[in-house]
């Protein structure tokens, strides 16, 4: 659980963090270590754990880069719900004992990092970049300012698998392409200036493994760390993939125009 507000003053207070640990080359089962970590002003959760690999336990494994909100690879789940650890203030957290685990899901790898492979072929098969034809190919990819804001949220994912990790129809299907796949596969179709063969694209995502098989739980809606709605992308991507269907490309584009 989070605390609303993160200006807290946590300085010198004692967190018990207890974090998953696995190694398949060595290990029969999973378990728990528990670290002590006395916090510092302003400490996050990827921060309290690089001050337990450096001062308690160099073998804990974990991914990051950025440390700032968008590579997307600090993902995990912290006290249950899926988040990036470099967002994750410790003024935030509820409680003074917090949970880490890695992201469902998907296969670990060792402790916190997990196989992204599934993840990033789904990525793939929905062909994640723009395609201009004609004019906009050669010059300048110009956007409007409305348009540009019905893209913004979507834009805005960094692809951390956390919506990923969250779902509870990838958790009984393997094949599901995921909600991150599908809301950028709904960026580039509403981008005004992507012309690829909607036909064809939704042809591909037409199946119990693509486009229907979201049970709109809204998990990755509610875990998003960025704010984003893969939800609202999903449900824009199937009214668009039944207008083309049944009413042809103009009742698409249609759509697209009025699509908030
Ligand atoms: Fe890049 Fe957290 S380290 S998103």
């Amino acid at each position: 659980m989070l605390r609303k507000k993160e200006n807290i003053n946590i300085e010198g207070e004692r967190f018990t963090f207890k974090v998953f640990r696995f190694d398949p080359a060595t290990d029969s089962q999973p378990y728990f270590d528990h670290f002590l970590v006395i916090a510092e002003k302003g400490m996050t959760v990827l921060e309290a754990l690089l001050n337990i690999q450096e001062r308690q336990d160099p073998s804990l494994v974990f991914r990051y880069s950025c440390r700032g909100a968008i590579c997307g690879s600090c993902g995990m789940v912290i006290n249950g719900r899926p988040n990036l650890a470099c967002r994750t203030q410790l003024s935030s957290l509820e409680s003074r004992e917090v949970l880490i685990e890695p992201l469902p899901n998907l296969e670990i790898i060792k402790d916190l990092i997990i196989d992204m492979k599934p993840f990033w072929k789904a990525y793939r098969l929905i062909e994640p970049w723009l395609m201009p034809r004609g004019r906009e190919a050669r010059g300048e990819h110009l956007v409007t300012e409305k348009n540009r804001a019905q893209i913004d949220q979507f834009v805005g994912c960094i692809l951390c698998a956390c919506c990923y990790g969250a779902c509870p129809v990838v958790s009984r299907n393997e094949k599901y392409v995921g909600p991150a796949a599908l809301a950028k596969l709904f960026r580039f179709v509403q981008d005004s200036r992507d012309k690829r063969d909607r036909k064809q694209a939704f042809k591909r995502l037409d199946n119990k493994d693509g486009l229907w098989a979201c049970h709109t739980v809204f998990r990755c809606t509610e875990d998003c760390p960025k704010q984003v709605r893969p939800t609202d992308g999903i449900e824009g991507l199937r009214r668009r993939a039944v207008a083309v269907k049944c009413c042809g490309s103009k009742k698409e584009k249609v759509l697209k125009e009025n699509e908030a």
